[in-house]
């Protein structure tokens, strides 16, 4: 396995001896609450077995000398602790060095540089969250060289800025939250307003998790993620003249009926929706599967998936594709677009029996119906960012 080998070709990279430490940090699929963190509602996401991993070591001087095996092409990129500014030539490194900065300017101190080689087996540009995975790792290993004690939810929240203010992307906190605090067979509830969480686990009696990867790029998903986030600050500023909220999460689905008409443009209507029953959608799921009750919570997939397709609009015909295929098959409990959306990725909830004739025929139904190929990915649900030492 590629990761066995990974302390040697570090070793070999930065002809260094045996001081190297390794770290990783998982991808995150969510089950359901999209398109509701940065509404200050709830979201139930899970870490995933497959990640980013990153071997390093600190320096004697102030370099950071940073390589990936998923851009082996692009060789070595080095940069200095006395520049951390954007840099496009740097290419995929200004994930890291965002969070580099982040600690920097926090004041903590990190007296020296370091060398660093990273591999992920997380599909990329799929809505597994591949660059947040790159931000925690980053995190946890320039925490842990430099012993600046700093605790995971800081480190979340630090992973968010630079993915907000370096990147430019203005996401919610999702993401970086379930990779840092992820927990092995289990899923989060997190209230994205006020970062309370609780861990469920995740008991899907006979049946797993299957991801399918459209295969569609997510090419207009920035610029169509920050539209919606304005579409809903839209709506809550209408609504916030009258109600006295913080946030869409805030809402009942009976005060939302009441006031729906203070918002006066339909689509700004539609996607505030979504927010507000999405969110109520969450907690009910929530409630269902600690009852044990699967085939209920897999309903609530499907009805996020109609809601994220007709009021939010983010899925698209590949999505679209892909989880009625997937709502066709016997064995399948539930299925829904996942992420951002716009492309990426589906996850689905079906029964282990079905799960070889569910990859044959819904991967073959997708296909005729776009002429792309989908890969599948049976996961498990594993531990958030963090030190390893059993590779
Ligand atoms: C992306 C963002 C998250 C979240 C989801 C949609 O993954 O990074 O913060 O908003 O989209 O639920």
């Amino acid at each position: 396995m590629m990761e066995k080998s990974l302390r040697k070709i570090f070793r070999e990279t930065f002809e260094s001896q045996n001081n190297e430490r390794a770290f990783y940090a998982p991808g995150r699929v969510n089950l359901i609450g999209e398109h509701t963190d940065y509404n200050g509602g709830h979201v139930f996401p899970c870490a995933l077995n497959i990640g980013t991993y990153a071997i390093a070591e600190n320096r004697q001087d102030r370099l950071f000398r940073v390589t990936s095996l998923n851009f082996k092409e692009i060789g070595i990129i080095e940069f200095s602790l006395d520049d951390l500014s954007y840099n496009k030539e740097h290419d995929w490194a200004n994930y890291p060095k965002g969070v580099i900065k982040e600690f920097a300017d926090k004041g903590i101190a990190i007296n020296q540089g370091m060398n660093i080689l990273y591999y992920g087996n997380i599909p990329n540009g799929a809505g597994l969250s591949s660059s947040a995975s790159i931000e925690l790792v980053t995190a946890v290993l320039v925490n842990e060289l430099s012993r600046a004690g700093v605790d995971m939810i800081e480190m979340v929240k630090m992973s968010q800025h630079a993915e907000n203010e370096y990147i430019g992307v203005k996401s919610g906190i999702m993401d970086q939250f379930a990779i840092g605090l992820g927990k092995d067979e289990s899923a989060v509830l997190l209230n994205c307003q006020t970062l309370e969480y609780h861990y469920s686990p995740l008991e899907l009696d006979d049946a797993v998790l299957v991801i399918a990867n459209t295969n569609k790029r997510r090419t207009l998903a920035d610029s169509k993620y920050n539209e919606r986030r304005s579409e809903c600050d839209r709506a809550l500023l209408q609504l916030q003249s009258v109600l006295e909220i913080q946030s869409l999460g805030d809402l009942s689905k009976e005060e939302f009926l009441k006031h729906q008409h203070l918002i006066t443009n339909e689509t700004d209507r539609k996607r505030a929706k979504h927010a507000v029953y999405e969110n109520l959608r969450t907690l009910k799921a929530v409630q269902l599967l600690k009852e044990g009750n699967v085939a209920g919570f897999g309903q609530l997939m499907n009805e996020s998936h109609e809601s994220l397709r007709y009021d939010y609009e983010v899925t698209g015909k590949e999505l679209d594709s892909m989880v009625e295929a997937s709502w066709k098959e016997p064995g399948v409990i539930g299925s829904r677009m996942t992420g951002a959306g716009f492309g990426g990725c589906t996850v689905s909830i079906v029964k282990k029996d079905y799960v070889s004739s569910f990859l044959e025929n819904a991967g073959k139904a997708y296909e005729a119906e776009t002429n792309l190929t989908p890969d599948f990915y049976v996961v498990e649900v594993g531990n958030g960012a963090r030190e390893i030492f059993d590779i």
